[in-house]
Parts: structure tokens; C-alpha cells; sequence
């Protein structure tokens, strides 16, 4: 019984970490266009808006940063200082657009993503949080943090 457990246990394991492995792999072409950017410009102050504005990107619930002028900053994520040094455009522009797919379990919401989200109204059925535009410019705004 003991013995039958565990070893089914075991099994998930293995076919679990097998799993991840294989995702592992085919996370570059899990969400098209990751690496190309969305739109022909971007402006890093439009971002830097949409970042700081609560009613928009909500990056501070969870995100603090080098905003001296926002009193209330979140801590439930890294902090956003120096994140334009740490990641290229590339990958700000993945965890922008859905960062389930760096963590399955991440809080963060997928800002241009419609699918596998939970709860959501019938006025935003079908429709991202951000539209493209809005996440070039956050991407954009993101690397002026160094
Ligand atoms: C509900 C909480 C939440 C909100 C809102 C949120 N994030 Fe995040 N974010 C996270 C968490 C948690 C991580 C850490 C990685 C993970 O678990 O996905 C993260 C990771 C990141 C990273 C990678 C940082 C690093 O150093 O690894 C960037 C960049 C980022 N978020 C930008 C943003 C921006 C810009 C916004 C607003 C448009 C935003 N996030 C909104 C929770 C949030």
C-alpha cells in the first residue's frame, strides 16, 4: 500500500519533471512574437504612466521601484530597479505578455493574454489587460531602469 504510493508518487514526479524539461524547451515559441516587438514605436513616457497609474498597469500592487513620488509601493514581487539591466527588451516583453509562461503558479496578471485567465466580466471577455502599443511602451519605460 505504503510502497504503491509512494512509487505512483515517484512516477508523477519523474513525469512531472519531465514535463517542465520539455517546457523548458518550448518556451521561446510558446507565445508568438515575444522577442519581435508589437508595435513600430514606443514611448517610455506613455509607460511610465501606465506603470505608476493604478487604474492602468496596478505594477505597484505588487512591484516597487525607484519612484520616489509613489508612497504606496508593493512587496510582493522584485523590485522593478535596475530590471532594464537585468533583462533585454526580449524578455521584458515575455513577462509582460504572460509570465505563466516563465511560472506556471506566477500572480503576476498576463498583460496581453487572453486565455486561461479565471473570473473574468463579460465586458473584458476576449480583450488583453494592455494592447500592444501600451506594452511596447512599457517595455520600452522598463529599460530606462538601469
Ligand atoms: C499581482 C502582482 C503583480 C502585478 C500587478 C505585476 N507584477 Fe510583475 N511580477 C510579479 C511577481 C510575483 C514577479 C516575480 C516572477 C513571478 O513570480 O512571475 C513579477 C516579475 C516581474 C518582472 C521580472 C522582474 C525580475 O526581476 O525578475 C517584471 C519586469 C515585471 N514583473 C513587471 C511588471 C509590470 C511592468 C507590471 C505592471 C504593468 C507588473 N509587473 C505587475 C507580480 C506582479
Amino acid at each position: 500500500m505504503f510502497r504503491t504510493t509512494l512509487t505512483r508518487r515517484l512516477a508523477t514526479l519523474v513525469v512531472g519533471s519531465a514535463v517542465l524539461a520539455a517546457q523548458a524547451h518550448a518556451q521561446p515559441s510558446a507565445v508568438p512574437g515575444w522577442a519581435t516587438p508589437l508595435a513600430s514605436s514606443a514611448d517610455p513616457a506613455r509607460g511610465q504612466a501606465i506603470v505608476l497609474k493604478r487604474q492602468e498597469g496596478l505594477c505597484l500592487l505588487c512591484h516597487s521601484g525607484p519612484f520616489p513620488q509613489e508612497p504606496f509601493q508593493g512587496n510582493l514581487a522584485p523590485t522593478l530597479e535596475g530590471v532594464g539591466t537585468r533583462m533585454s527588451a526580449a524578455q521584458l516583453r515575455l513577462r509582460m505578455m504572460d509570465s505563466r509562461q516563465i511560472n506556471p503558479e506566477s500572480i503576476m496578471p498576463p498583460y496581453f493574454e487572453t486565455r486561461g485567465l479565471q473570473r473574468v466580466g463579460a465586458a473584458f471577455a476576449g480583450k488583453t489587460l494592455l494592447n500592444a502599443q501600451q506594452i511596447e511602451d512599457v517595455v520600452a519605460y522598463l529599460q530606462t531602469l538601469k
